[in-house]
């Protein structure tokens, strides 16, 4: 039997969360307690190439040039599985996926990773899903990932089923001149994992207020961008990472993701802000920070935090679109 399969590349970019996904209300099918907003970022992706061969008995799994073994191995297959079961297809794929930023830096790939798979691998098995689908699909291999598919600035509505839990684009990627700025602080890999930390988080007394203010927090936040208003955008932003922390800081087993160098520049982005140079941090579960500034004033904040003891990197971001094909018409026949 002759079968088509497509080789299809696709990247996608990592997103970094305004309004934080903490916590899930169905872990199986990664049901987030709450909706969460995110913009997709311009200079952190991975690209993707995936392609279903005959000749293969086990998927063949590579990221950044390093054969994948072990936990990561079964959580890309059980994702290839998926689409298997979808396209109706029982070949195994051969997978070969690139970061453009190092490993270690302690930036999340999964985002951009699971969403620049599900786009790939879907494509190679002949599956032509829409956004909504796609969006669902990489939301079963990593819940953020599922914002990395639409573009710019995105929300993930939490949902009640798997069908009614996907994210979808706000405004579009240059609606607003802004810059997210990331101060690289670690260079560990992460000791407590996403996956982990959202299942403790119920052990914080201080998670059902933060579920509670959560509607009102949209709303603002909604508004905030809607009228591009940048200081209450970038408040609302900080109060709420803060918030996310302090219930990871007092869940049980505590969760405490900064290091020295991140608070170090948590208070710098404070001191530059009452001498005006306004920007805003938000940090997700890891030491870096992210800074957010308007347009002009990008250049100016990455050189000031690159220069603060303790940070191995600064990488300015714009807001971005979701994922996307880069080649997928080279058909060929097995
Ligand atoms: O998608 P996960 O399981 O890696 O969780 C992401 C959690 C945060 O990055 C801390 C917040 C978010 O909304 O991205």
């Amino acid at each position: 039997m002759v079968n088509r399969f497509m080789r299809a590349v696709a990247t996608a970019p990592a997103n970094i969360a305004l309004i934080k996904y903490w916590g899930k209300k169905d872990a199986r099918l990664r049901l987030p307690a709450n909706n969460s907003i995110s913009i997709n970022l311009s200079d952190i992706t991975t690209t993707t190439a995936v392609e279903f061969l005959n000749e293969l008995s086990d998927d063949m799994i590579s990221i950044d040039n390093e054969t994948v073994t072990g936990d990561e191995k079964t959580r890309i297959s059980a994702h290839l599985d998926r689409i298997r079961r979808m396209a109706g297809i029982h070949l195994r794929a051969k997978v070969e996926s690139k970061n453009n930023f190092p490993k270690g830096t302690g930036l999340a790939s999964s985002a951009s990773g699971f969403a620049a798979l599900s786009l790939a691998a879907s494509t190679s098995a002949g599956l032509t899903l829409s956004e909504k689908e796609l969006s669902i699909l990489a939301r079963l291999g990593s819940g953020s990932a599922c914002r990395s598919i639409p573009s710019g600035i995105v929300e993930w509505k939490a949902g009640t089923s798997d069908n009614s839990s996907y994210a979808y684009s706000l405004f579009p990627a240059n609606y607003w001149n802004i810059r997210d700025v990331i101060a690289i602080v670690g260079d560990e890999l992460k000791k407590v994992s996403s996956t982990e930390g959202h299942a403790a988080v119920k052990s914080s007394p201080l998670y059902k207020v933060r579920i509670r203010e959560m509607p009102q927090k949209l709303r603002q936040i909604k508004a905030a961008i809607r009228n591009r208003d940048f200081s209450e955008f970038g408040e609302i932003c900080e109060a709420e990472a803060l918030n996310m922390h302090a219930v990871m800081m007092t869940s049980k087993p505590a969760l405490i993701y900064w290091m020295p160098t991140t608070l170090r520049v948590m208070h710098q982005i404070i001191d530059w802000r009452s001498s005006g140079l306004e920007s805003y941090f938000t940090i997700d579960a890891g030491p870096n920070v992210h800074a957010l500034c308007v347009a002009d004033d990008a250049l100016k904040l990455a050189g000031r935090l690159s220069l603060i003891e303790g940070v191995r990197k600064v990488i300015v971001n714009l807001p971005t679109d979701g994922a996307t094909l880069v080649e997928g018409t080279d058909l060929m026949d097995y």
